[in-house]
C-alpha cells in the first residue's frame, strides 16, 4: 500500500524552507498532499488560486509525488476524508516545536488513527518564515535565495 501524508499550511507566500521539508517528506512517503489551508479569517499576500498556482508550478515539476490541494475545517476530518494517516510538520526550532506540540496532541485526540511526523529543517532555513519574508520584502529588503524565484516575481508584481 503506498505510503501517503498530508503537508498542511497557509504558504503565503511558499519559502525555500517549505520546499525544504517537502523534499524530505518525499524521502519518506510515495505521496505527498501539499495541503493549503482556505482560512477566510486571515488577510493573506496571495489568493488561494494565486498560492495554488504557485506551489503547482514551483513543486510539480521538481517532485512527482506531490499534490497539490485545498482545504477547510478540521486538518483530521480533511485526512480521514483523503484516507491519509500522517501529517507531516517541518520545524526550526524548539518555540516551533512549542507550537506544534498542542496541535500534535489536540489532533491525536480528536483522530487517535492520525500520527504527525516532525521533519527537521535543514539550519540554511531555520530562520525562514513566510512572514518575516513579507515584513522584509515589504521594506525593501533583499529575499533572494530564501523563496522560490517565482515567488519574489509573484511579490515582485503585487507592488
Ligand atoms: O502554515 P501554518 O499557518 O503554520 O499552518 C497551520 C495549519 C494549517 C497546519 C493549522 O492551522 C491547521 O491545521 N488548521 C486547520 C484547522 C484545524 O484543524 N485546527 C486544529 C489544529 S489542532
Amino acid at each position: 500500500m503506498a505510503r501517503r501524508a498530508i503537508y498542511p499550511g497557509t504558504f503565503d507566500p511558499l519559502t525555500n524552507g517549505h520546499v525544504d521539508i517537502i523534499a524530505r517528506g518525499c524521502q519518506l512517503f510515495d505521496e505527498v498532499i501539499v495541503a493549503l489551508l482556505v482560512n477566510p479569517g486571515k488577510s493573506p499576500m496571495f489568493t488561494v488560486p494565486e498560492r495554488v498556482e504557485i506551489l503547482n508550478q514551483v513543486l510539480t515539476p521538481r517532485f512527482p509525488q506531490v499534490r497539490i490541494e485545498t482545504f477547510e475545517g478540521l486538518l483530521v476530518d480533511y485526512c480521514r476524508q483523503r484516507e491519509v494517516n500522517a501529517i507531516i510538520r517541518g520545524v526550526r526550532s524548539f518555540k516551533d516545536y512549542e507550537y506544534e506540540l498542542p496541535m500534535v496532541l489536540m489532533n491525536r485526540r480528536l483522530n487517535p488513527d492520525v500520527e504527525t511526523v516532525l521533519l527537521v529543517a535543514s539550519e540554511d532555513n531555520s530562520y525562514v518564515s513566510s512572514s518575516l519574508i513579507k515584513e522584509v520584502f515589504n521594506l525593501g529588503g533583499s529575499i533572494d535565495g530564501l523563496v522560490p524565484d517565482l515567488v519574489i516575481e509573484r511579490m515582485r508584481q503585487k507592488q
